[in-house]
């Protein structure tokens, strides 16, 4: 068994690795996974409740108005399943489903997973006050390897939930590649919740990721600070600028920090120069068309079986199966 203590110096140890030789590449980059730590946590909560980041409501307005449609979709041949969460945070979008569920009394079981001990303590004192019929397990750990603990526990049908266009935060390739990686733990008919950031006027998306109150940029300089305090860094947080970048032609919505100055910065023993302007990549928020989403399903493994969107178009649940 690892102890609590062990798995966070496990945790620092790869923070630490994974920075270094993002800082090594050319050009520099950045892992955006860590940007939530307790303040990151924070600012993202701040990001989501932003009027220009428009990704939240889009979620939750399909979760509110259509959890019935995809309880349907779910309840197909009255099989019982297990509705697992990748990511599951405070379960605020996915509870919707969960009722619907609950109320066609379908036999499922849920299991949320989390990276954070935090965030399934707290689900498992909040789920029990508002859906007392519910049957759930709560997983700490990495995706996969808690994926793979849960098709050990139980030989039923698998449906996997992956809100909030996390996927998004992984390039094209990294996405099919992931995909693939699910499909290699779920059995046919095993289905996949997926939610896209579609593609739509470049301006809205720009927004979203470049707010008059700056809230994403110390989102995103945020990590320097957490860099400074937990690996010995000395960053001057002042010295670098957020920029935001959305290129309609292939959907890639990028986040850097710019060097305002010649600078080096020291992380432990390691050193690093920046010049004047040079920039960090710090995270990539994919969009897609739905041609796209099909093409990723295809690619790795899986068929769409239907599309859940928001009155506006901006945001898309799809519902794969393992082909
Ligand atoms: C978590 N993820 C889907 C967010 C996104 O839209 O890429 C993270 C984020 N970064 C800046 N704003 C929000």
């Amino acid at each position: 068994m690892i102890l609590s203590t062990e798995k966070t110096a496990l945790a620092n140890t790869e923070f630490l690795e994974e920075t270094l030789e993002g800082l090594k590449q050319e050009p520099k980059r950045m892992y955006s996974k860590y940007f939530y730590d307790e303040t990151g946590d924070v600012i993202f909560q701040q990001i989501m409740n932003m009027e220009e980041y428009y990704l939240t409501n889009a979620e939750m307005e399909i979760m509110k108005h259509q959890a019935n449609h995809i309880a349907d979709v779910l309840s197909d041949n009255n099989a019982g399943f297990d509705l697992i969460e990748l990511g599951a945070g405070d379960a605020t979008k996915s509870i919707h489903l969960l009722k619907a569920l609950i109320d066609k009394k379908l036999d499922f079981k849920y299991f949320p997973i989390d990276i954070s001990e935090h965030v399934i303590a707290e689900l498992e004192q909040s789920l029990p006050a508002e859906l007392p019929a519910l049957n759930f397990q709560g997983l700490i750990g990495d995706y996969f390897k808690m994926l793979k603990k849960e098709t050990a526990i139980s030989d039923r049908k698998k449906v996997v939930l992956f809100m909030g266009a996390n996927i998004g935060n992984m390039d094209v390739q990294e996405a099919q590649t992931f995909c693939m990686g699910l499909k290699h733990l779920l059995s046919p008919n095993d289905i996949l919740i997926i939610g896209f950031d579609l593609k739509k006027n470049p301006r809205k998306i720009l927004e979203a990721y470049n707010d008059k109150a700056g809230i994403t940029s110390s989102f995103n300089l945020n990590l320097l600070s957490r860099i400074n305090r937990e690996l010995d860094g000395d960053f001057d947080v002042n010295a670098f600028e957020h920029y935001a970048s959305y290129n309609p032609e292939n959907g890639a919505c990028k986040s850097y920090l710019i060097s305002l100055q010649n600078q080096t910065v020291n992380i432990g023993s390691e050193e690093f120069n920046f010049s004047k302007d040079e920039y960090i990549l710090m995270e990539i928020s994919q969009k897609y068309s739905k041609q796209e989403i099909e093409e990723l399903a295809n690619a790795s493994g899986f068929k769409v079986v239907k599309y859940f969107t928001d009155e506006q178009h901006y945001f898309v649940d799809a519902v794969w199966k393992v082909a």
